[in-house]
């Protein structure tokens, strides 16, 4: 099939190219975002293929379907950019990559724990001033701490498999319970008592209307003060500008993140030369106990090869008459 595959960086190309050699679709690569602006370049295309920023609201989804667009193909598993009632309501199918590696993102989350506990991005800017001095470097044993785990689905569960190698406690909040979490010994309990008992808070539920904004002010006063916040999910998860108060005041004591609710306009592009214009996110980067990656956490080899090969046979499987991996605005099944 021919398809428009928006956002694509040297990488995309690379690994969906080799893919697609045996598959044998019409890629066109165009390297903007999928905007309004954009739309037109998605005309009489069938198959539009999208990461995480290219956000597609109900007016888009009316000119995609006016374009002759038939199938969304998103290189995500994250599925929040898409307006699904729009696509359902313009019969274009959403498809998704559900899993490529759960161990990408795991293993980032539990990354970004440690760097921000033992102060790594600190200790290397120091050493490389040729300054050697260890105040301010004290972290603590992630032995016998406790981990509030939101989210227990694939890359949850793989992050409770990492820390209870470490020897911590593992508390967890999911409307459904993973049986394998509690196999590690995980305890699920209400969100309150995550708040007030977790030592670290790590998010890994998808966004949708009951986790918008779930860390805000009223979960930030139920926490343990100097608690860490970890978000590799959804930038949205969070509502950054209480979070920062919370920094301010000491209550959070490490924030690590990987996502950001504002993100479209900054990550993934080299902005090096211009003036950040978020105000809210150049104050993140101000403290010393926060982390922020651009949303890299999936970007190992295994995950973009996974990606490229489980988008593009999902191509396939559409154009067969048998779509797979579908979302659908009643929620998530496979087909
Ligand atoms: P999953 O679908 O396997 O697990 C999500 C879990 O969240 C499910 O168990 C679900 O029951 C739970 N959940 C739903 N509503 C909830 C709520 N209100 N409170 C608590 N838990 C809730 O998804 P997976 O693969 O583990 O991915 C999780 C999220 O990670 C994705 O939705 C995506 O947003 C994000 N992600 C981020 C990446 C990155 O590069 N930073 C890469 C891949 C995914």
């Amino acid at each position: 099939m021919r398809v428009a595959v928006f956002s694509t960086k040297p990488y995309d190309r690379q690994f969906l190219a080799h893919a697609n050699e045996q598959y044998g679709h019409e890629m066109i690569f165009l390297e903007p975002r999928l905007t309004l602006e954009t739309l037109p370049l998605a005309r009489n295309f069938a198959v539009v293929c999208l990461f995480v920023n290219d956000i597609v609201d109900a007016a888009m989804m009316a000119q995609l379907a006016d374009g002759g667009t038939r199938l969304l193909a998103l290189r995500s598993a994250g599925f929040n950019h898409v307006d699904l009632a729009a696509a359902d309501a313009h019969n274009i199918t959403v498809v998704r990559v559900p899993a490529y590696s759960p161990y990408a993102v795991a293993e980032h989350t539990v990354g970004l724990m440690l760097v921000l506990n033992r102060h790594i991005h600190r200790a290397f800017a120091r050493v490389r001033e040729g300054n050697f001095a260890l105040d301010g470097l004290m972290g603590f044993d992630m032995h016998g701490k406790t981990v509030g785990i939101i989210g227990t689905g694939k890359i949850g569960l793989e992050v409770g498999r990492i820390i209870h190698g470490f020897g911590c406690t593992i508390l967890a909040y999911d409307p459904y319970p993973n049986s394998e979490l509690i196999e590690l010994g995980a305890q699920y309990v209400e969100l309150a008592q995550l708040f007030q008992q977790s030592d670290i808070i790590t998010l890994h539920s998808p966004l949708n209307p009951q986790t918008y904004h779930l860390i805000g002010r009223d979960a930030i006063q139920q926490l343990k003060p100097g608690v860490m916040i970890i978000n590799t999910s959804r930038g949205a998860l969070i509502d950054t500008a209480e979070v920062v108060e919370g920094l301010k005041s000491g209550r959070i004591g490490y924030l690590g993140l990987d996502v950001y609710e504002e993100e479209a306009d900054l990550f993934f592009e080299d902005l090096s030369n211009k003036v950040i214009q978020d105000d809210v996110f150049a104050r993140l980067l101000t403290f010393p106990n926060v982390v922020v990656t651009g949303h890299q956490a999936f970007f190992t080899r295994n995950a973009v090869e996974a990606i490229a090969d489980v988008t593009l046979a999902n191509i396939t499987a559409f154009e067969q008459g048998s779509p797979v991996n579908t979302v659908t605005a009643e929620g998530t099944r496979r087909s």
